[in-house]
């Protein structure tokens, strides 16, 4: 194990294992932390393709009786249908209270996993095996899992902690590159947010972050991102304050994603786009120096993500973000950055200067 980060949540608390194989460990480390029985893995085609064999040879040498159930990959497959359909499977592979659920695979599958297993039988132990960047920075800590509805993106879930949390950097040499810059784009979310000197050394080391293979460059940033989340969320886990940093680029990102036609963009693209626009607002209402903007938006665009206003009018985004659920009485709260490393929540940015500020981005 190259790095080991703890989520400490009183009872709840666990741990996260990065490093390369530790794929081949599953069915040891589920062993130590106590799970027996019988274990259902859940995974998607395009990663099941290249780890469900390794997955189960880990859980059966280890003594678990497996099933595995591929879905197909993407963000349809986090609905409700899924849901039941997972509830069947659970009881064709006969899980009771002591069996547990292996998500193996991106954000969709943890979140989609994770929501069956805080429900089947009101609760039964999970383990996330992050497979994409995204996942193993963002949606495989801190508990949120759920779904989405027609009616928009993650409208029902559940706050639910894993027992254990496994990524294998190994398993990002299959990950397509758009999907790993756009995890970046999280990554970089991080340092702005919460660690100065970690934005230092991602500035600093953008070619070797985007090159297959350097693995404890990418242990120790994946590390560090995940110690961040799991700091932030052990102070605030169900969302009442402190945890809304996480969400700095997000505002605009997610209007961006809905006017766009979801699908148009990597979430992290958008995020990157978003960040720029919270970065220009910041500089222009919370002290963020001209420097330090500028910093933000060259980060990003090293990385290969976008950092200009496409051609959608504001208005457009204007009424996205009434629909956002960090809009509260039709004024949008933005994340601003004071200098990179610090941030506040709950800001409102006036109505002209949301304009002038996407207007000059393009
Ligand atoms: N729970 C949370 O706190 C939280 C936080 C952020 C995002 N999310 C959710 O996460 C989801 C996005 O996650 P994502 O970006 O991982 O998307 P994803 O799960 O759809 O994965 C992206 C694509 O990469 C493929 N893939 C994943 N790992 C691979 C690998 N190692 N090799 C080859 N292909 C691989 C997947 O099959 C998919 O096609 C969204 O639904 C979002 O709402 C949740
Ligand atoms: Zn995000």
């Amino acid at each position: 194990m190259l790095y080991d980060v703890s989520v400490n949540l009183d009872e709840r608390s666990y741990e996260i294992h990065i490093g390369a194989d530790v794929l081949d460990h599953l069915g040891d480390l589920c062993v130590d932390v106590g799970l027996k029985g019988k274990v259902l893995v859940i995974t998607d085609e395009n990663v099941g393709e290249y780890y469900a064999q390794t997955a189960l040879n880990a859980l059966e040498s280890a003594g678990f009786s497996v099933s595995l159930t591929t879905l197909p990959a993407g963000e349809q497959t986090k609905c409700g249908d899924r849901v039941f359909e997972l509830y069947s499977r659970c009881i064709e592979a006969e899980l009771d209270r002591n069996s547990f659920i292996v998500a193996l695979g991106g954000g969709v599958i943890g979140d989609l996993a994770g929501y069956v297993a805080a429900t089947y039988l009101r609760g039964i132990p999970f383990v996330q095996v992050p497979t994409s960047l995204l996942a193993m920075v963002d949606s495989s800590v801190g508990g949120k899992t759920g779904i989405n509805l027609p009616e928009g993106k993650n409208l029902v879930g559940a706050f639910y902690q894993p027992k254990l949390v496994l990524a294998d950097l190994n398993t990002l040499q299959t990950l397509p590159i758009r999907e790993y810059r756009a995890g970046l784009a999280e990554v970089v979310k991080y340092g702005i947010i919460y660690d100065a000197p970690f934005f230092n050394t991602l500035e600093k080391n953008i070619e070797n972050l985007l090159e297959v293979g350097n693995i404890e460059l990418r242990a120790t940033v994946i590390g560090r991102c995940c110690e961040i989340k799991a700091e932030v969320v052990a102070q605030d886990e169900h969302e009442g304050g402190l945890r809304a940093i996480l969400n700095f680029g997000h505002t605009v990102g997610h209007a961006l994603e809905n006017v766009a036609g979801y699908g148009t963009y990597v979430h992290g693209e958008a995020v990157a786009i978003g960040s720029v626009f919270a970065a220009r607002a910041s500089a222009l209402l919370a002290g963020l120096s001209p420097v330090e903007c500028a910093r933000i938006a060259n980060i990003f665009q090293a990385m290969g993500l976008p950092v200009h206003a496409p051609d959608y009018p504001w208005a457009d985004l204007r009424i996205a973000l009434n629909i956002d659920k960090k809009t509260v009485g039709g004024r949008p709260k933005f994340i601003l950055a004071s200098e990179i490393g610090t941030v506040g929540i709950g800001h409102e940015i006036p109505e002209e200067m949301m304009e002038q500020i996407w207007n000059g981005m393009g």
